[in-house]
């Protein structure tokens, strides 16, 4: 192996692309989803509304997680919806989560005129912060919205303990953590809040392409949920008539079809994720300033290795473009800026130019999405958070390939400690 790095002409690690979600050969699909694509085609019924499919789906899904209901829907971001339009807060409420997420956590919100309200997280995890939510309570505080984020366990024993405290209504976004256990009884993710939602996206544990599952032990929540999803027509009495104002966030047949069977590849695809990631967390914690995330209760969606900067020299935005020269997938950050910082919540862009719902009235106090806002998670996405694609289907060979390639990058991100320039990478001027 060279010990030049490939981002600066030497020869990478890695030539063979990794096997990845966005493929079939990074993709756990068989012929029986074929098969049962095929037999919803062939039935002619295409629409949960007169097909068994999408019943049946929710009805195993429900059982697998142990709770009495889940509701089908048309994407991850759908589920959170249902789940939020279930609450049924009130035009101004707020409900606090998290800005290191995909957008689909936030929008929800938004959509339901309610105003979100950032928490800070967890510098070791990317999880929200417990104390920090606690401090961001208030007597418009409706709900909250943790992420298990990667798959890595959110504190939600606690935040459960501290929405009963308060009233409101603890919501999960597992749409990163199928099979996640989470505290010290090792309950599921999704279990302990009052709702629990999942993504079929196409890079999630599993996949119909899009799809979402809302899960909940609570009758109401869960009524309400399904109604929402279907123009709030309660088709159980026969009637046509619109309860109150839902959309049409229904799955498919199609999709259902998929989502059943990859349900039952599950159990398998977390348990290879989770093999192969405890080798590479050996070598991430064996390197001096990295730290690999907790495997415990972990479904590893991704691979994240949190750096200590003051000991790498050099940041997370560098080492992932030097392990993309030596062939390894990684990014740095997760996302570009923290979602309070995107034009829809910093600019405001909702509804016309009304500024709606982020607009005083109905708030109180508008609220002010700046920079500084939530620290940690700042500089987590600036600096100090690395992702590694993770996959069911890499070998012993990828991942040893993986961790060549990262002690190689790290030992040259160590000879030049403080002579690195954080985000360029470049050697700084040593006058
Ligand atoms: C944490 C999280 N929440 C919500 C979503 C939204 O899911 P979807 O893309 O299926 O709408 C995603 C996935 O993209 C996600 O990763």
């Amino acid at each position: 192996m060279s010990d030049v790095l490939a981002h600066d002409g030497g020869a990478p690690v890695r030539t063979a692309p990794f096997p990845s979600v966005q493929s079939a050969e990074g993709r756990t699909l068989g012929v029986e989803e074929e098969s049962a694509v095929l037999a919803v085609l062939r039935s002619g019924r295409l629409n949960s509304t007169v097909g068994e499919v999408t019943r049946a789906l929710e009805t195993d899904f429900a059982a697998y997680y142990g709770v009495p209901h889940a509701v089908a829907s048309s994407s991850g971001t759908a589920a959170i919806h249902l789940a939020v339009a279930a609450v049924d807060p009130e035009p101004g409420d707020e409900i606090i989560t998290t800005g290191l997420s995909d957008a689909g956590t936030v929008l929800p919100i938004l959509a339901q005129n309610a105003v979100p309200v950032f928490a800070d997280v967890d510098p070791a995890t990317g999880n929200l912060d417990v104390a920090s939510v606690a401090a961001r309570i208030t007597s418009r505080t409706r709900a909250i919205i943790a992420v298990h984020l990667f798959g890595q366990p959110a504190p939600v024993v606690e935040l459960r303990a501290l929405a009963d405290a308060h009233g409101i209504v603890l919501i999960e976004d597992c749409a990163q953590a199928y099979l996640t256990r989470v505290g010290t009884d090792g309950a599921l993710a999704g279990t302990v809040g009052h709702l629990g939602c999942f993504s079929l996206q196409q890079s999630k544990h599993i996949t119909a392409g899009d799809g979402g599952l809302t899960i909940s032990s609570d009758e109401a929540l869960a009524r309400r949920a399904r109604l929402f999803a279907d123009k709030a027509w309660p088709r159980d009495t026969d009637e046509r008539t619109h309860l109150f104002l839902g959309l049409n966030y229904r799955m498919t047949e199609l999709q259902a079809a998929i989502a059943r069977v990859q349900l039952t590849r599950l159990a398998g695809v977390v348990e290879d994720r989770r093999r192969t990631a405890a080798t590479l967390t050996d070598v991430v914690d064996g390197l001096d300033g990295l730290s690999a995330a907790p495997a415990d209760g972990n479904s590893y969606w991704q691979f994240p290795v949190f750096l200590d900067t003051h000991r790498t020299g050099a940041d997370a935005h560098w080492y992932a473009r030097a392990l993309q020269a030596e062939g390894i997938p990684a990014s740095g950050g997760y996302i570009q800026r923290p979602l309070y910082l995107t034009p829809v919540l910093a600019e405001r862009r909702t509804y016309g130019t009304s500024g709606f719902p982020l607009t005083d009235p109905p708030a109180d106090v508008t609220p002010e999405y700046h920079p500084g806002l939530c620290p940690v998670t700042e500089e987590l996405i600036d600096t100090r958070l690395l992702v590694i694609a993770w996959n069911e289907r890499y070998g012993p060979g990828d991942v040893a390939d993986i961790a060549a390639a990262l002690t190689k990058v790290h030992a040259h991100a160590i000879a030049a400690r403080g002579i690195l320039e954080p985000r360029t990478g470049r050697i700084a001027s040593r006058s």
